[in-house]
């Protein structure tokens, strides 16, 4: 039996370049983005009934279709301003986005569907003999599709695009009622009758029909979401931050130093991040020196309160930055200190352990009764794991940092640092 089927869908929406802002990219990390999408798709559905120009997403409440054709053996059926209400309510039982394979799985459910259009039909449906126009309208409960499907990436003008293929389609309707006016024109009593016959037997016509609604329906689905797909909506849904970078803004101040410093000494500090290879300074100072400090009463806190400011950009978390600390008296070196800067977002404070080398030869240990304390070449290097195990240390005392952590594309990217604090 040959069907064939025509359709003109009548939608028309200016692109955007950009996700609308109650979208969340999916992490780029992730194999299977289904549930991501799942989850956007949650989020615009309530938005769906009026359509969402930005995202090239038709009103689907109702959902205007101007023309639709079938042509199979038996019959010639033309519907023209088709509006389909409801289906905005559809439950989306399962999605599947497979970004490797780019199959694609939708198992969609409309509970109850409705129809209104003009129709015109030609040929024999059950044993009715149909030659007539006029309007039609159908009611559909529990209409369930299953399609699956396969995404193609092409290029179009240097860019990668979407489109939908290959696709392969079920489609199940439990209860239908439908109602053609003027099947037999200036003859109501033949026309409710046929109306009758139809509907008590809605099942086999409409699995009569069934090709055909799978072929309508599959035009209408592909058409709609090759539009949203070429447009790139799925790139930047799914592919987001295309650069796949992430950035990390610090502020605070080394608060104090607690040295155990005699009344009459004076100190000062110095800083310095250090941070893996991937990550790039943005802004801010990457090393700093503090004022000069003069203790007063024995014992008393170094009191610092030295800013610091700095804003990394990074593809990796790898060399996570952190900061070195030297704290000095008078002109010597009184201690080390090292910390991470914290990972989650908000406000911290740490407390950081301060030692100082030891001298590590005899000549350098008889130098340090003369007053003379071995210093590192390069503080820098304790934030490494490079030959520190040679290094002889002795504890020398705390220092308190306060930062401020601001991330942005982090979580984006698939990175998670669990609950954070405020
Ligand atoms: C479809 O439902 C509407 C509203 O419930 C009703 O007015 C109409 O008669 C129904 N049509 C058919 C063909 O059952």
């Amino acid at each position: 039996m040959q069907r064939s089927c025509v359709i003109v869908l009548l939608i028309g929406f200016v692109a955007s370049k950009k996700l609308p802002s109650y979208i969340e990219p999916c992490p780029r990390s992730v194999k299977e983005a289904g549930p991501c999408i799942l989850k956007n798709v949650k989020i615009i559905q309530p938005k769906m009934e009026k359509g969402i120009p930005e995202m090239l997403i038709p009103a689907l409440n109702p959902l205007v279709i101007t023309e639709s054709r079938l042509d199979t053996k038996t019959i010639i059926a033309a519907f023209h301003d088709i509006k389909m209400y409801n289906l905005h309510n559809f439950e989306l039982l399962e999605l599947k986005f497979n970004i490797e394979t780019l199959e694609i799985y939708i198992s969609i459910n409309f509970p109850n569907m409705a129809c209104t259009s003009r129709y015109s039909l030609k040929g024999k449906i059950l044993l009715l003999e149909f030659d007539s126009h006029g309007k039609a309208q159908g009611n559909f409960t529990n209409l369930w599709a299953d399609l699956k499907g396969k995404m193609e990436l092409y290029d179009k003008e240097g860019k990668k695009h979407f489109k939908i293929n290959n696709v392969d389609m079920n489609l199940k309707v439990s209860g239908a009622s439908m109602y053609f006016e003027d099947i037999f024109p200036n003859n109501k009593e033949l026309t409710e009758n046929a109306n009758r016959v139809l509907n008590e037997n809605s099942q086999d016509v409409i699995k009569d029909f069934v090709p055909v609604l799978i072929e309508t329906v599959k035009s209408i689905v592909a058409g709609i979401a090759n539009r949203i797909f070429e447009k790139n909506v799925l790139h930047l849904l799914v592919f987001n931050m295309a650069d796949g970078t992430f950035l990390l803004c610090l502020s605070g101040q080394i608060e104090w130093a607690d040295v155990l410093a005699s009344s009459g000494s004076s100190w000062h500090c110095k800083y310095e991040f250090c941070a893996g290879p991937d990550w790039r300074i943005l802004g801010g100072l990457e090393a700093g020196l503090s004022q000069i400090v003069n203790i007063v009463n024995n014992g008393d806190k170094v009191i610092l309160n030295l800013p610091i400011e700095i804003q990394y950009k990074s593809t990796n978390p790898y060399g996570w930055p952190q900061i070195v600390l030297s704290i000095y008296k008078e002109m010597q070196l009184a201690g080390y200190g090292r910390c991470h800067v914290p990972l989650k977002p908000g406000n911290h404070k740490v407390e950081v352990s301060l030692s100082k080398p030891q001298a590590s030869s005899m000549l350098g240990y008889l130098a340090s009764f003369f007053g003379y304390q071995p210093e590192l070449l390069q503080p820098k290097m304790l934030a490494t794991t490079a030959g520190n195990n040679l290094i002889l240390m002795e504890t020398s005392g705390s220092a308190q940092i306060s930062f401020n952590i601001v991330t942005q594309g982090f979580n984006a990217l698939g990175y998670d640092v669990g609950v954070v604090r405020d």
